[in-house]
């Protein structure tokens, strides 16, 4: 009879010695004597090893031979207090089946520290790593946190979808999903591609938001949020973004931006608690790899605070709530702009801030994170709602400490008018939009929204400093490996 399996976090986790169990994982390390074998074991449940104690009496050579970084094992044995130290108890083995063995000339992984750009280039393999398998796990749990924070205020979750034909953002970043064999595009008589005969009979792309699906199903069932993918063909070849990445856009009916802010506000904390109730032994895992990492940086790049006191800190302060007009004055006085040191200097209102501009105010001046409102109109989207002193929308950012922008929002256009003068101004094309601008001619009302960048959220959380760490297969420009 096949034995049932023990996790070994529930291992670590209990008091079971003297009980006979079967635990499965690969083998991290192995150290070895003539009379014995010390293995560790880990199985993904945890960051902590297992360490299994083979006696070279009790079994053959050659299995033990098998049994090297990387081999898959499942061992049964008996859980004994441990002679040494770094544990209370180990496993004892008295069965060892090898799963698979993993050629120690060619195992990629070696039971030492690896370059995270190393580790990119074998993302295949790099969730067997400490730091990737702890990256993962509290990206698994703040995505369940998110539908738990959603479930338990009633929000409906909705699925929008993947490929469509409208450019949410209207910025033209989008992928071409088609069809045609690109060696012969069918073209019009006068010579433009004819997506009359493409699969969907007119364009397509892959959505770059679900915002505008969104707003749909909030003007029915009053609060959604979307979580998925979206894609976006910007060549910005950052720490901060992705071509894809995941992103969850509530849509709250009869939420001005004040309410907006606070949802964002309180949703962001919720998730901080969360991990840190919930991945304590990976926040610590990568508490001390940070710490490490912050050794190799300029004195005056380094962080004051640990990541775990960045989390608290994040927890136990109100965002501050800035108007992008204080901003401006604010970076206007600020050093870096009159030293020159910007790469962009801000010389008037109207300017789009940069990530060196953003991270300025949280980082330097306010030294929290900060919500800044009221943007410039021509900056903006053309949903926002366009406020009445005739030149900024009710636009929200919010700005974290190390990352720059985490959160995207706004109050929406819900005025029919005003909404459709903006689109022509932006060049949005109004008549494909009719379906969006329905919301507006049936049951219109005060609406808003924001979009949380997941991935950024994980760089937060876990103290990584690029955005191609926190996803497993990252799509960056000129990569779009396995
Ligand atoms: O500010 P963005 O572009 O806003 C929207 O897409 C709105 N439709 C959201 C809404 O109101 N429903 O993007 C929202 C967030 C950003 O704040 C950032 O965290 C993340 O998405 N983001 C990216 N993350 C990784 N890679 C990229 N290329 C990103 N672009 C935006
Ligand atoms: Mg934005």
């Amino acid at each position: 009879m096949k034995e049932k399996r023990t996790k070994i976090k529930e291992v670590l986790s209990s008091d079971l010695i003297g009980q006979k169990l079967m635990v499965m994982g690969w083998v991290r390390t192995k150290r070895e004597s003539k009379s014995v074998a010390f293995i560790a074991l880990n199985d993904g449940s945890t960051i902590h090893n297992l360490q299994v104690v083979a006696n070279a009496e009790s079994f053959e050579e050659s299995t033990l031979k098998k049994i090297t970084t990387g081999a898959s094992l499942g061992v049964f044995g008996e859980i004994v207090p441990s002679q040494g130290a770094g544990q209370a108890f180990e496993l004892q083995a008295e069965s060892i089946e090898v799963y698979g063995e993993a050629d120690p000339d060619k195992y990629p992984l070696q039971p030492k520290r690896h370059s995270l750009e190393f580790l990119r280039e074998i993302a295949h393999l790099r969730p067997r790593t400490n730091t990737f398998s702890a990256i993962m796990r509290v990206r698994h749990s703040l995505a369940f946190a998110i539908h738990q924070f959603f479930n338990e205020k009633g929000f409906s979750y909705i699925n929008t979808p993947i490929i469509t034909s409208s450019d949410a953002e209207g910025a033209g970043e989008t992928f071409h999903v088609t069809n045609f064999d690109l060696d012969q595009v069918p073209k019009t008589e006068d010579g433009q591609v004819d997506y009359k005969q493409d699969f969907f009979e007119k364009e397509a792309n892959l959505t770059v938001s679900g915002q505008l699906e969104g707003e749909l199903a909030a003007m029915a069932l009053s609060e959604i949020y979307t979580f998925g993918p979206t894609f976006r063909a910007e060549n910005s070849n950052t720490t901060r973004h992705l071509a894809e990445f995941w992103m969850i856009e509530p849509e709250m009916a009869f939420y001005d931006l004040q309410d907006n802010m606070n949802l964002a506000e309180e949703m962001l904390k919720y998730l901080v608690q969360y991990a840190l109730d919930h991945c304590a032994d990976d926040l610590q895992f990568l508490d001390k790899r940070a710490a490490d990492e912050e050794k190799n940086k300029p004195q005056n790049e380094r962080n004051e605070l640990s990541l775990i006191e960045r989390l608290r800190f994040v927890l136990e302060n109100e965002f501050e709530r800035v108007s992008y007009t204080e901003a401006i004055e604010i970076l206007k006085r600020s050093k870096p702009n009159q030293k020159k040191k910007f790469q962009y200097l801000i010389e008037e209102w109207g300017a789009d801030l940069q990530s060196e501009h953003e991270r300025y105010l949280v980082e330097k001046h306010f030294k929290k994170p900060v919500i800044l409102y009221n943007y410039p109109k021509d900056i903006k989207a053309f949903y926002m709602r366009q406020n009445d002193d005739g030149k900024t929308v009710g636009a929200m950012d919010i700005l974290f400490p190390g990352i720059g922008e985490i959160i995207g929002g706004s109050q929406r256009e819900e005025r029919l008018d005003n909404l459709i003068t903006r689109m022509k101004e932006m060049d949005i094309p109004v008549e494909e939009m009719q379906w969006y601008l329905d919301t507006r001619r049936y049951g219109a009302v005060p609406h808003s929204g924001y979009g949380l960048g997941f991935e950024r959220m994980i760089l937060f959380v876990t103290g990584m400093g690029n955005i191609r760490d926190v996803i497993p297969f990252p799509r960056t420009p000129g990569n779009c490996e396995f």
